[in-house]
């Protein structure tokens, strides 16, 4: 038995992934175990409420920053569990990633330019590049019998447009589960560093790996000309309503450039919680994390073995990292609102790809953060509707 294996009780309607009206909407049903929104559904590790609980305890409210202390946290553990220097002096906090991605998107473009990003892509990068009036240019990631891999020549055609100023990149890449290579992330940086494209590389999944996998943040490159990380603990901690992000940038005018913003808009300012809570994560959370990412790699296969034994139907996209899972429902015939219905027949709370493609309406993502029992008993429901 796992500590893993129970999820905390939940109380109130306000966890947005046990939302019924949301339920009801995209399934037509509440009665649906959810595995949609990329939160978690397990217990957080005890530094992290041990903090939590001294800053209330405390029982003062007083102003108080520290983000010196969360940015030497933050460059401990990428040194300790990726042998990654990071100077803390580089870092600029905001109030998450997507906060960070979409001002970098408003500070290193105009209206009126255009952003490339890969697709299959994590929903929001669309919205975050449409809602800042500039176009979307996407390019296809090639699905090679259900491994994909970046498409170099397209990357070569459309970075070199002349409306294309900023690369989003996920890395790794949610939803398809790929950690990009040393290599592969070479080659990008080559191609925008001849284009004068700035690479904005969302890492926030960075400390999801699997197996020999190894994780490449874009900072390890030699060129960082034109590079900017945004990472933050949520993933990693399960700490998505208590986090901040930062942007890690070793280019003096971007960091200069975003600490202006973060000055200027008193973005910075933190919240006692998160920040006590943020350092005791990085400082302590080691040994949670490792048995988190033992805990969900036991889940990956002991979906790998249902899939080929009793559900060949639905194939899974070989998993390198993240707990977001892309699975293939081609061969059961059924798509878009077809597959959509069955999931909601079935209770099982899976994103539907279209929110991640336009194409992919054939396709789900599972996100695998939750009691291994709930995500067996939810495709062993699917198989039956299917039978
Ligand atoms: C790739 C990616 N970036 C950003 C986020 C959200 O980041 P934040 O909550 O810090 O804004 C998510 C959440 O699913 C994500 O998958």
């Amino acid at each position: 038995m796992s500590m893993f294996d129970t999820a905390p009780a939940k109380t109130g309607d306000t966890f947005v992934r046990h939302n019924p009206n949301y339920l009801k909407m995209f399934y037509g049903t509440d009665q649906v175990t959810p595995f949609w929104v990329a939160d978690m559904d397990l217990p957080i590790a005890d530094p992290i409420k041990d903090a939590l609980r001294y800053v209330a305890e405390r029982g003062q409210f007083a102003y108080e920053f520290n983000s010196e202390g969360i940015f030497a946290a933050i460059a401990g553990w990428f040194d300790r569990r990726h042998g990654l220097t990071l100077k803390p002096e580089n870092f600029v906090p905001f109030p998450g990633v997507l906060t960070a991605i979409s001002l970098l998107i408003r500070e290193l473009s105009d209206e009126g330019d255009s952003v490339l990003m890969q697709v299959p892509a994590y929903h929001q990068f669309g919205k975050m590049i449409s809602s800042a009036g500039r176009e979307a240019v996407k390019s296809s990631l090639i699905n090679e019998g259900g491994a994909y891999k970046m498409d170099f020549e397209d990357l070569e055609a459309k970075l070199a447009a002349p409306k294309v100023k900023l690369m989003l990149l996920c890395n790794p890449h949610n939803p398809i589960g790929r950690v990009w290579t040393a290599n592969e992330l070479a080659r990008v940086v080559e191609i925008a560093e001849r284009n004068n494209v700035t690479i904005i590389s969302d890492e926030i999944h960075a400390d999801i790996i699997y197996g020999d996998n190894r994780f490449t943040s874009l900072s390890a490159l030699d060129n960082q000309r034109h590079v900017s990380v945004l990472g933050s603990p949520a993933k990693t901690f399960g700490m998505q309503s208590i986090s901040n992000g930062y942007i890690y940038t070793e280019n003096d005018a971007i960091l200069k450039r975003m600490k202006h913003v973060e000055d200027s808009m008193y973005l910075g300012h933190g919240n006692a919680f998160t920040t006590f809570a943020t350092i005791a994560a990085y400082e302590k959370g080691d040994a949670w994390v490792d048995e988190l990412l033992a805990y969900l790699q036991g889940t990956i296969d002991w979906i790998g073995s249902f899939l080929t034994d009793e559900l060949p139907s639905v194939k899974m996209s070989p998993v390198e990292g993240t707990y977001q899972l892309w699975l293939d429902c081609s061969d059961t015939g059924l798509e878009g609102d077809a597959l959509k219905a069955k999931l909601g027949e079935a209770g099982f709370g899976a994103t539907p790809g279209i929110w991640f493609d336009e194409d992919a309406t054939r396709f789900i993502r599972i996100n695998i953060a939750a009691p291994r029992a709930d995500v067996q008993d939810a495709l062993r429901r699917f198989k039956k509707v299917l039978d």
